[in-house]
């Protein structure tokens, strides 16, 4: 666990050793003028005041102003490399889990929440970000100003320094005691600010349906009851930190007096000079600096280790099979397609498909009906290698498509959702996403094959006209036309369409079966259809049950078997 820990510090910080030795260095040389400057006023107290103005005076307060001049300059660049490290750190762990992330397959997102990645990602890290600067700067500071003013002090009066060093010896006992208890509240925090998150994205991704049912109190409700848990954490943090500062506050107090009455004391018994007591007195507000800034070091600390503990819980997770070494084929043709003693589940559940097989010949028009939950969209899921199988085997041209490197796979199968995503981007942009090279005409050319040219052209800004979040300023049929261009300009060579549920005009459905039909053309497809008409002219339906093809034949075969096909056209048709 440490041994992780310190691997993580050191990978990070190895990516930005000059800046990282600049702060270091820089905060120990800063620290060291800081020392100087109180030795130089007694100095002044001592040997220069009695004497009235004189030019070693004036030279003394020259060399005070300069060492003030160049601890300014030096903090200054220090705070700038130093936070540009930790900004870069971050920037640098968030592509990380960005990329894993985007590694994770279907069944991490089955089960994951959105908005509480999202906070992992933005949130999380940017308190790692603070800590990467804070480490090597405060650290060094703090414990070079405190060594070295403790030293001093023993060697202004050593009795004197004993007693205040007990004090602070008897502070960091209490203070490391108040540590463990903020590191359990930050976590939690970080954990509630992720749920908060969560709910307010799903909220917000959801607000068509909130006031379609005028939920608006109850999405308000849930949103204050992750905040509240999120304010009962804080203030429990709170109390903690509050404890923490103020009590530097009066500890500080409290050993000043103690130097005063101390101080006092052996400066009436001739043990010591006044000029000393001053520059005790500097000493110790130097050393309770440190002492104050080792305690926001610790906060720090504790925020940006449960983000960082966060990140490795994320990045520990295993990433989907998709960059396996196994998958080394490539398809260069795809075509045939064969299922065979497939078993599936998902997670948890009971299996869907048990010792399934299928085999779909080159070129063969394929339409899959059957209720609702049968499997289809599933099935169509296998076939892109999106869930591991538990048992059989699943492959294209006779190569077992675990095998097939996962981008050659999904470049050769081509799908159309069930419900079409949309990017909050152009028409333009949403047909060419995945064939970011496509030139203009191409794009016109998809979109017209797609009949999707025509509504397009009569949009405000045509092509650049941008389709709101999630394509909520396109019509549905509009949107599955956008999806059908997109997948000519693909142009896959099986094709896997899983026909949408929402009903459409008779008229916008004969353009998107027409367009479905181009589309199929010289493809292996695969149809998943709600509307029979959809698949009435392919070369073999299939009725899928439960995960069990139970009728399988032409049209004209399944209406003259009276089953299960027979009565979903009639009831279709009555
Ligand atoms: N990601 C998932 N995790 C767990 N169970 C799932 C998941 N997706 C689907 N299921 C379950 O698997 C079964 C098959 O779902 P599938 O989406 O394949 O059905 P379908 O035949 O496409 O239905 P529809 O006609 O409504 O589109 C259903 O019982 C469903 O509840
Ligand atoms: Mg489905």
């Amino acid at each position: 666990m440490l041994k992780e820990r310190i691997n993580f510090f050191a990978e990070s910080y190895a990516a930005h050793k000059k800046a990282f030795l600049f702060v270091a260095i820089g905060s120990l040389v800063g620290a060291a003028l800081g020392l100087l400057s109180p030795m130089l006023i007694r100095h002044v107290m001592d040997e220069l005041l009695p004497h009235g103005i004189s030019s070693e005076m004036i030279l003394t307060a020259g060399a005070l102003l300069a060492i003030y001049a160049a601890s300014y300059f030096l903090n200054y660049k220090i705070e700038v490399v130093g936070r540009g490290m930790g900004a870069k750190i971050e920037f640098k762990m968030r592509e990380k889990l960005f990329r894993h992330l985007l590694r994770m397959g279907y069944s991490f997102y089955d089960n994951a929440q959105s908005g509480q990645l999202l906070s992992r990602l933005v949130n999380d890290i940017s308190e790692v970000g603070n800590l990467m600067f804070a480490i090597p700067h405060l650290f060094i500071t703090c414990s070079i100003t405190l060594l070295g003013s403790a030293a001093l002090l023993f060697y202004l009066n050593w009795q004197l320094a004993t007693v205040v060093t007990a004090l602070l010896i008897f502070k960091t006992f209490t203070t490391i005691k108040l540590n463990g208890e903020m590191k359990k509240m930050f976590m939690q925090a970080r954990q509630n600010t992720g749920d908060l998150s969560g709910q307010i994205a799903e909220s917000l991704q959801g607000i068509r349906l909130v006031k379609i049912f005028s939920c608006e109190e109850k999405e308000l409700d849930k949103m204050l009851r992750a905040g509240e848990n999120l304010l009962s954490v804080q203030k429990n943090s709170f109390q903690t930190v509050g404890k923490l500062h103020g009590g530097v506050d009066f500890f500080s107090n409290i050993v000043n007096l103690t130097i005063i009455i101390l101080g006092g004391a052996l400066i009436s018994l001739g043990a010591m000079t006044i000029s000393d007591l001053v520059a005790f007195l500097l000493y110790m507000m130097l050393c309770m600096r440190p002492v104050f800034q080792l305690m926001m070091l610790t906060e720090v600390y504790q925020r940006g280790m449960a983000g960082v503990e966060r990140y490795r819980e994320l990045m520990n997770l295993p990433e989907s099979n998709e960059l396996s070494a196994e998958r080394v084929a490539k398809l260069d043709s795809a075509s045939a397609i064969e299922f065979s003693h497939v078993s599936f589940g998902y997670e948890n559940n009971p299996p869907l498909f048990n010792d399934f097989n299928l085999s779909i010949a080159a070129g063969e028009h394929v339409g899959i009906v059957g209720m609702t939950g049968g499997g289809k969209t599933t099935l169509c899921e296998l076939l892109l290698g999106m869930y591991d199988l538990d048992g059989g085997k699943i492959s294209i041209d006779g190569r077992d498509i675990k095998t097939v490197k996962t981008d050659s796979l999904r470049r050769e199968v081509g799908m159309i959702q069930q419900d079409t995503f949309l990017f909050s981007a152009s028409v333009r942009d949403n047909i060419a996403y995945g064939r970011e090279d496509a030139t203009d005409e191409e794009i016109f050319e998809a979109a017209k094959l797609a009949e999707a040219h025509e509504f397009i052209s009569g949009l405000p800004n045509g092509y650049e006209t941008f389709v709101g979040e999630r394509g909520v300023k396109l019509s549905g049929g509009q949107k599955q036309r956008i999806a059908i261009a997109r997948m000519f300009l693909r142009n896959p060579k099986i094709l896997i369409l899983d026909e949408a549920t929402s009903a459409l005009d008779n008229e916008t459905e004969r353009q998107i079966q027409r367009a479905m039909q181009k589309l199929s053309e010289n493809r292996t497809t695969i149809t998943v259809a709600h509307r029979l008409a959809t698949v009435r002219n392919s070369n073999r339906i299939l009725v899928l049950e439960h995960g069990n093809i139970t009728e399988e034949g032409t049209h004209e075969n399944l209406m003259e078997r009276r089953g299960v096909y027979y009565n979903l056209s009639t009831n279709a048709a009555a």
